[in-house]
């Protein structure tokens, strides 16, 4: 028999409703915190899984009284957030999206797995993979954006980054893929709302990263808070037992999110905690993140007959698998045993960090070469965010310590000597009383650097925002220092696309910094100066109005297109259709021409991949990385068909005057779609491949190709 088919046959049911039982932990000054009875539920078997609770000595205590102290010694499975970084914090997930770079998201993820593996953690509730084209919601910072390719890439770099290729080793973590599914098209981005797609969308827009996380290999999955098609995902049967489960053979655990089971009361669909249990149980939802209705409830629900003892068998042995894979049987206190530096090797995490955060920031405009700054100029740094030092890491920290950000004051004063400084107004205050003292610091200098934006938790989790622009009086601020009429360089934090057409016409240059993390301020000071010229590229459209949302490139034809001489086509009247920049977007201090495409085979089959080449040519004064894009457009289907999608991407560093060519492979299988019954299908016919620096298609280089049957 195996290790985990003796301990199941030996389990009382108590035991076996403690596996499945995950309570959080709270936090004392001196650090992590086991409250209540917690130590004697440990002992009695009646906890088997923790969150939050980080830090060696902590966690080797509470996995002590387990191992040592409990009936049959089954170890703890510890859970923490790890939404950028551990004790290194790296820019926000919106952020990393940007730098379209596999590469370094893979590396970010490891190097956060590593310390959170020193620091006692064997799970971690990330990536989150939930598609978002709505910038009200204030979870988009959490994600890679509004295209599921883009998040398909991300899912995979980053769960082979938190796992590597065995969970028993040293630095791995079991990543969770959340939230299934959906999340992000909360109705009028209001966050906790329902969500309601069509079963297209679901299978071609929401649904595909996760099917990327279940390939990848990805430990577990979180269902949404969230009811979809009127079903709260928690105990949503079709999509978690019949298609994730079962189409998909996910065979790994299921973790509610926090609370979920007791708000099934909530919304709607079962009378008391026993049926909400039992709900979700049969919906294939193993572990009960904090609301206690497993361990209190599944009892009552088990003699009601709302629930089998081999539904809850089932869940227990995902659970002690898990466990086993993680090594957590033969080595429960390893973790936190190494010291970090054994195991970081010799990757500088602040490095690590610093190349991230240049690597996330998108410079959106830049007038006359505004940027870099030129070695003599006399910069005055303006703006609430220029010395806001824990807004610079963003929400969601993780074990990270705010005060170790570097702000922009510190990072660009070190860079180039001393800069004149004032605030002028706060970040969502209402006093304008500071905005003279720092209109006439701005004008003592050549170049004012304006850092504007949202403070770290007007993006997040419950932070939707109706009005996503410039909070409080910083509009004000703006004008009056663009009034001056020097140059302005405006870098812009915030956990979305914020909606400021006003700003772009009258800053010189304006820098999406997001929430850069810990190396906020060295990162910036190296691309303001140019010393590295930036290159980051928007994953999400930038909206030029709120009404826009939800906004995203890859739409659908109309069947009357905008035509600025027919009033009844699909526009606006108050509002272009366009946003202010396209999915991705972003300048360089280089200048790129593209040219010379070409399809390695214009007619091919549905097992061919196909290889697109283009010639790039930087013919700017700097050296810089160009980001390539290749979309498809199917040009006559069964079913109507976006006008982009994007199929891939690649980027080449190139000294100015230098060419070089880009490759992208295109396989047959990425041009299925789901046809009239909703059954992926390849269909043939013509494609147009369309390649170029973002989703701008006035831009592009196109070609056709044919596919045959
Ligand atoms: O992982 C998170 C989830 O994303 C939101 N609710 C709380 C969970 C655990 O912290």
């Amino acid at each position: 028999m195996s290790r985990i088919d003796t301990l199941l046959a030996k389990m009382t049911l108590r035991e076996k409703l403690g596996q499945l039982n995950m309570v959080a932990s709270g936090y004392a000054v001196t650090g992590p915190l086991l409250g209540g009875d917690s130590p004697d539920a440990i002992r009695s078997g009646d906890i088997g899984n923790l969150l939050n609770m980080v830090g060696p000595e902590h966690v080797n205590e509470v996995q002590r009284i387990a191992v040592e102290e409990s009936r049959l010694g089954i170890p703890l499975l510890l859970g923490f957030d790890i939404i950028h970084g551990h004790k290194t914090a790296f820019p926000v997930p919106l952020a990393e999206a940007a730098m379209f770079d596999p590469v370094a998201w893979a590396r970010t993820a490891r190097v956060a797995a590593v310390e959170a593996w020193n620091d006692g953690v064997a799970l971690t509730f990330a990536p989150m993979l939930d598609v978002s084209r709505d910038f009200r919601w204030g979870r988009i910072i959490e994600s890679a954006g509004e295209d599921p390719w883009l998040n398909q890439q991300m899912a995979t770099a980053k769960i082979k980054g938190f796992q590597g290729s065995d969970l028993s080793t040293v630095g791995s973590l079991a990543a969770t893929a959340k939230h299934f599914c959906a999340y992000g098209a909360v109705l009028a981005g209001r966050e906790y709302a329902s969500v309601d797609v069509s079963e297209r969308s679901l299978h071609e827009i929401y649904l595909p990263p996760f099917e990327a996380a279940v390939q990848a290999g990805v430990a577990a999955i979180m269902p949404a808070f969230t009811s979809f098609d009127g079903i709260p995902m928690t105990v949503h049967e079709p999509l978690l037992k019949d298609y994730l489960r079962g189409k998909l053979g996910f065979d790994g655990v299921i973790i509610s999110d926090y609370n979920a089971v007791a708000e099934l009361l909530h919304h709607g669909v079962a009378a008391d905690l026993a049926e909400a249990a039992a709900l979700a149980i049969r919906a294939g939802v193993d572990i009960d993140m904090v609301s206690n209705a497993y361990r209190n409830h599944l009892p009552e629900a088990l003699s009601r007959g709302l629930v089998t003892m081999d539904e809850i068998d089932a869940c227990v042995r995902r659970v002690l698998v898990l466990k086993e894979r993680l090594g957590l049987f033969d080595a429960p206190y390893r973790r936190g045993a190494a010291p970090l530096a054994a195991l970081a090797g010799k990757i500088d995490h602040h490095e690590v960090a610093r190349d991230a955060a240049r690597k996330s920031c998108v410079l959106l405009t830049n007038y006359n070469d505004a940027l870099p700054l030129a070695a003599h100029e006399r910069v005055a740094l303006i703006g609430p965010l220029a010395e806001a030092q824990a807004d610079m890491r963003g929400p969601w920290g993780g074990a990270s310590v705010a005060e170790d950000s570097i702000t922009v004051l510190k990072g660009l004063s070190e860079a180039v000597g001393s800069v004149s400084h004032a605030a002028g107004v706060s970040i969502d205050g209402n006093d304008t009383s500071g905005i003279a003292a720092a209109v006439e610091t701005a004008r003592g200098a050549d170049t004012i650097v304006l850092c504007l934006g949202e403070s770290a938790p007007m993006s997040g989790e419950a932070a939707s925002r109706a009005h996503p622009d410039l909070p409080g009086k910083q509009r004000e601020l703006a004008e009056a220092i663009l009034a001056l009429d020097k140059k302005v360089i405006v870098v812009l934090f915030a956990g979305r696309p914020l909606a400021v057409p006003w700003l772009f016409p009258k800053a010189s240059a304006v820098l999406m910094a997001w929430f850069p993390g810990e190396q906020a301020g060295p990162a910036l000071a190296d691309l303001l100066t140019g010393k590295v010229s930036p290159s980051g590229r928007l994953p999400v459209s930038w909206p030029n109005a709120v009404g826009q949302a939800p906004l995203f490139y890859s739409q659908y034809p109309s069947g009357r297109p905008f035509n600025p001489n027919d009033h009844y086509t699909s526009k606006y009247i108050d509002a272009p259709n366009a946003p202010d920049f396209p999915f991705g977007h972003g300048l360089t201090y280089g200048e790129f021409a593209l040219s010379r495409l070409a399809v390695s085979k214009p007619v091919f089959g549905p097992t061919d991949t196909i290889e697109v080449t283009v010639t790039v040519t930087n013919t700017g004064k700097a050296k810089a990385e160009e980001t390539v894009f290749l979309f498809t457009h199917d040009l006559v289907a069964s079913v109507s068909r976006p006008l982009l999608e994007l199929k891939g991407f690649s980027r080449i560093t190139l000294d100015p005057g230098s060419s070089g060519t880009v490759t992208i492979p295109l396989p047959a299988q990425d041009l299925t779609f789901h046809g009239k019954d909703l059954k992926p299908m390849l269909e043939a016919g013509d494609f147009e491949i369309k390649v170029g620096s973002s989703a701008r298609r006035s831009q592009m280089l196109n070609t056709r190709v044919k596919l045959k049957l």
